[in-house]
């Protein structure tokens, strides 16, 4: 486990992916109590429900969690809030913003950037990030870049420490990702199963039921994302998105067919992922 996750007091290389509307409080704690991140997105409520929110995880685990930011909207009051209550880390995503940055590494968090190219990678680097997030075409949800995951990862990893995100929804994935040079994944999809997660029955109906064939990118209908990439199940290719009626997913998705709880994800993911390694390292070389 790299040290960065070390220093935060993460024994699982594993990330809860933040996804608005589907990500709250018992999912944010359950993760962290298993031994990964969890992260919160609290983009989009007031700051004065981000500050709740905020003490809700807090009452529910002693670990360490993040919150997630979104640079596309007015979030300076939001990132004022979560200094004030104490945050440790932050995320940010939809472009870099640099005084934000600053501001966060002023107070002391450690900051994530999500990015979608390896110049971008730098680019965090010099507004001060500490961690990249390294997000692939494959995700789910708004997606910022259009490179995949396995190109991505080993393009970024060099320049500063790096959490893969998009496809990665069981321990072979994980593996695979460490195995690109990322110190944990990033997860979405897989958990929007989880028991803990905030998906209504019709949006876990599609998840379990959508094979990795079955998601498309399109546009989002809503003219505050501009013209951003999202990733939803079904549709017609290159359709809008319009919420609540399309359950955003990735492709991974085809991996993703049972509820189970957030502490089991967590385990069998790291679980199979070591199992992998291990396999792989005893594999007989092409000479023997
Ligand atoms: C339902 C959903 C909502 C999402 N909302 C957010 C969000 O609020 N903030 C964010 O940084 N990323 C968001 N994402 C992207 C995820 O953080 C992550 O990059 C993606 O899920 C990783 O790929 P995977 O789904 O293949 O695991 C969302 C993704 C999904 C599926």
């Amino acid at each position: 486990v790299a040290g960065f996750l070390v220093d935060l007091g993460i024994r699982v290389p594993i990330v809860l992916a933040p996804m608005d509307g589907a990500v709250g409080p018992d999912l944010v704690a359950a993760v962290s109590n298993a031994g990964g991140l969890g992260v919160i997105p609290l983009w989009s409520v007031e700051p004065s429900v981000l500050t709740q929110q905020m003490q809700t995880v807090r009452r529910l685990t002693s670990k360490p969690f993040g919150v997630n930011l979104n640079n596309q909207f007015p979030q300076d009051d939001h990132l004022a809030a979560a200094i004030d209550e104490g945050a440790r880390i932050v995320s940010f995503f939809w472009g870099i913003n640099q005084k934000r940055v600053m501001r966060a590494k002023m107070a002391g968090l450690v900051v994530m950037q999500t990015v979608g190219t390896a110049a971008e990678a730098r680019e965090a680097v010099d507004a001060g990030a500490d961690v990249v997030v390294a997000q692939g075409w494959e995700a789910g949800g708004h997606v910022w870049g259009t490179v995949t995951t396995l190109a991505l990862v080993p393009a970024v990893v060099d320049a500063v420490p790096s959490v893969a995100a998009g496809g990665v929804a069981d321990g072979r994935g994980l593996a695979a990702v460490l195995a690109l040079g990322a110190s944990a994944a990033w997860i979405g999809t897989r958990f929007l199963l989880a028991e803990e997660a905030t998906v209504d029955q019709t949006g876990r109906d599609r998840i379990g039921a959508a094979t990795e064939a079955d998601t498309v990118m399109g546009k989002d209908a809503n003219p505050d994302w501009l013209d951003s990439g999202v990733r939803w199940i079904g549709g017609e290719p290159s359709g809008e998105y319009r919420p609540p009626d399309r359950q955003l997913a990735g492709q991974s998705v085809g991996l993703v067919h049972r509820a189970q709880s957030a502490a089991q994800i967590v385990t069998e993911v790291w679980d199979e992922a070591q199992e992998t390694m291990k396999r792989l390292s005893q594999a007989p070389s092409a000479s023997t």
